[in-house]
């Protein structure tokens, strides 16, 4: 399939693009760099042994869509384009409606005008907000949105739907758990523009004595070890979800909008993670508990029986492993961190 990867420098993005350009399908890739680099682009280089093709461009730029899209055929779009920091999203809520929204309109648009009609579209669990029953199965209630990220990623859904009702568009929303880990080859990985937030990066930067101790957000959650609960996925079992999405949008399956679950259907607590990676690495992780973060909820995690169902696809990797992949990533960027006598 010939197919364009709006935020393929990214994170999500990148390892997706890796996936399906080394499953032979032909992808270009188009960022805005604003939350990236172009190192990222000389790692997917460097594993698929060519360069991709890559567009400067903003989704939200009408013009430079077009010049993008203008003769080239598309397929499909996997639109991971986006700002995604929660935090962030609360003090510039109309930066992330436009980016999020408007980019995703300005997208839909320029398809349209070029005859593309299958898209995946990004999503994330956090469209569950609170569970009211675990694990989240897609027919849980979409809570109403407690930051503007959220709701950018609920609006970004109904758009979708909607488009969908025309019958001009199919989509497929993949709602992320928690990805984490880095591509084998150790040549990418989550680039921290913005410093680690996410407690896996977070994590593995303390392990390599890149910062301070990890705060543990919480150790009075209603859980069994008091830490909250996660599902976190690996990055190339995320990436292979949308070569399954994309098999399912091309061979006109199913509805013609969908929303479905990735993750791994197995919660896990902070203490648990940690003690994981500690195990997985041979490096101990200096932590500091501390008061729960403003935002969190206690659990969530998937129920992926839909995702096997439909797609034919489940996770591979386990966490440890992911954890190793983070390790050797986070080791390439401070090579001076070394094992210690953990665990
Ligand atoms: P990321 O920040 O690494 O990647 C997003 C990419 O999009 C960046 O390279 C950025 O430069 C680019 N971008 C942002 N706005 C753009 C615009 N207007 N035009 C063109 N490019 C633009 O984030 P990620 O973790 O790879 O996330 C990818 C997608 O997955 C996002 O939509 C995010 O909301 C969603 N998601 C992420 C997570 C997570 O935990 N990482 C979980 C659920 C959903
Ligand atoms: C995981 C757990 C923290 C950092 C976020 C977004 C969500 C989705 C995925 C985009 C929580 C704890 C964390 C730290 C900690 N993204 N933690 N110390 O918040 O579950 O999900 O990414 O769609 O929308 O909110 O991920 O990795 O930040 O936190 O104790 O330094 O680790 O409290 O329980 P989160 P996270």
């Amino acid at each position: 399939m010939k197919l364009l990867v709006t935020g393929g420098a990214g994170y999500i993005g990148s390892h997706t693009t890796a996936f399906l350009a080394e499953a032979g399908h032909d992808v270009a890739v188009l960022d805005n760099l604003s939350r990236t680099n172009r190192s990222v682009l000389a790692g997917l280089a460097d594993i698929l042994g060519r360069s991709v093709p890559f567009f400067q461009t903003d989704v939200r730029d009408a013009k430079g869509l077009d010049r993008v899209f203008e003769g080239r055929g598309f397929d499909a779009v996997l639109h991971f384009a986006a700002l995604k920091a929660v935090g962030e999203s609360v003090h510039r809520p109309a930066a992330f409606y436009d980016n999020n929204v408007a980019g995703t309109v300005s997208l839909l648009e320029a398809m349209d005008r070029h005859g593309c009609d299958s898209i995946v579209f990004s999503s994330s669990c956090t469209v569950y907000g609170e569970p009211d029953t675990l694990p989240v199965t897609e027919e849980s209630p979409i809570k109403p949105a407690t930051s503007p990220y959220g709701a950018t990623k609920q609006m970004c859904e109904r758009i979708l739907a909607d488009v969908a009702a025309t019958g001009r568009v199919r989509s497929i929303s993949l709602r992320y758990f928690n990805p984490i880990g880095a591509h084998p080859s150790g040549k990418i990985g989550e680039l921290l523009v913005d410093g680690p937030s996410n407690l896996v990066p977070y994590l593995a930067r303390a392990a390599a004595g890149a910062t301070g101790p990890v705060p543990v957000f919480g150790t009075d959650y209603p859980t069994p070890d008091g830490t909250a609960i996660r599902d976190y996925i690996d990055i190339m079992d995320l990436a292979e979800a949308h070569g399954a999405a994309l098999g399912r949008l091309v061979s006109r399956v199913g509805a013609s909008s969908e929303a479905i679950n990735v993750g791994t259907g197995t919660g896990r607590s902070v203490f648990e993670v940690i003690a994981a990676f500690e195990h997985a690495t041979g490096v101990s992780v200096p932590t500091n508990h501390v008061a729960r973060r403003s935002g969190d909820v206690p659990a969530v995690w998937a129920d992926p029986a839909v995702a096997e169902s439909l797609l034919g696809w489940r996770t591979k990797r386990t966490l440890e492993q992911s954890l190793r992949t983070v390790w050797q990533w986070q080791t390439r960027t401070t090579p001076a961190a070394q094992p210690s006598d953990a665990p």
